[in-house]
């Protein structure tokens, strides 16, 4: 790694790192999470809710991509990142160390099917995440074109521990206060979050909570069903399988971005690496 922070295509570095940016934050919540923000290529567009390919040079000199998130909304000038840390994870375990003025490689391509287009119009829009799968949806609870298009958007965020659900909590909070935001956000942004393997004010996994109505009941809600809930789902492959089914059973239909439905998933990480 390099601190060269000049511009990347005009430096010996680019040719090392091709399409670098560098690094002007980073902030660790756990020893499994930390997040960072790094500069925005002027060129990059991207709809908030989609990942790119980012990474570091790998032993052998060749670039060591895996896929992220982009945790920050599509006005941001920065770009942001939340991460965890794998410990023999090949770009992780190296990727953790990153601190302000190093570079990484970004490759300005986003994709991905957590978007607002890939949903038919509804009234409540629920984001369901596990773990670092909160990424997508920090970059789209920070975007005013989600509040535009529904009356409700509720944040169902579950980790093992209470630790885990600081980056998620103190983004709310600071989007509550957010003298821009903040009145959009008032009364329509509706935080659930919970643990399940240690004691905190409201537990249990995403799926229990939604199939037994619990969560409904706590916020206030009509039962879900397909008229007017849409839904964005990012976990693990077991998680994202056991909640499909559970809004299968309220009736709705999963959607992509060429055919627009009732909810949509990714995966917050693949099992065996990618
Ligand atoms: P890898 O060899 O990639 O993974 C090793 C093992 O670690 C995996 O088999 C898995 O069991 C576990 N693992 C990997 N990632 C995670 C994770 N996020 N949470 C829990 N366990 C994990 N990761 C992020 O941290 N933040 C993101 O925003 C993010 N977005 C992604 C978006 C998509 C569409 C996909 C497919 C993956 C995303 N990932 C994200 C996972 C990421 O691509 C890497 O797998 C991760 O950075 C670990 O890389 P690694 O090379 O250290 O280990
Ligand atoms: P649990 O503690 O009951 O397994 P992990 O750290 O294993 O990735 O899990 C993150 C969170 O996701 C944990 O709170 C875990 O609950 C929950 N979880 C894991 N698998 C599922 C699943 N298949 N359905 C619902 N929640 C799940």
């Amino acid at each position: 790694m390099t601190n060269t922070a000049q511009s990347p295509d005009q430096t010996p570095a680019a040719k090392v790192l091709p399409d670098a940016q560098t690094v002007t934050e980073v902030r660790h919540w756990t020893d499994r999470l930390f997040s960072f923000r790094v500069t925005r290529p002027q060129s990059l567009r991207f709809r908030s809710g989609e990942f790119v390919m980012i990474g570091l040079l790998g032993d052998n000199g060749k670039p060591l991509l895996r896929a992220y998130s982009i945790a920050s909304p599509s006005w941001d000038e920065a770009l942001e990142f939340y991460s965890i840390k794998v410990p023999d994870g090949p770009l992780t375990s190296k990727l953790q160390h990153i601190k302000e003025g190093d570079q990484i490689i970004l490759r300005p391509k986003p994709v991905g099917t957590l978007v607002v287009d890939a949903l038919l119009p509804g009234k409540r829009l629920w984001f369901l995440a596990t773990g670092t799968g909160i990424a997508p949806f920090a970059s789209l609870m920070r975007d005013p074109e989600v509040y535009e298009k529904y009356e409700q958007v509720i944040m169902m965020h579950t980790c093992r521990t209470a630790d885990e659900l600081a980056y998620g909590q103190q983004l709310v909070e600071a989007l509550r206060e957010d003298p821009l935001i903040g009145e959009l956000v008032e009364g329509k942004l509706l935080y659930y979050p919970t643990t399940t393997r240690e004691e905190s004010p409201r537990m249990g996994r995403i799926t229990d909570n939604l199939a037994s109505g619990k969560v409904f009941e706590d916020l206030g809600l009509p039962k879900m069903n397909a008229e007017e809930d849409r839904a964005m789902v990012c976990g693990s492959l077991d998680f994202n399988v056991d909640v499909k089914a559970v809004l299968e059973s309220y009736g709705l239909n999963e959607g992509a971005n060429s055919d627009p439905k009732e909810y949509v998933v990714e995966k917050a990480f693949v099992g065996d690496g990618i």
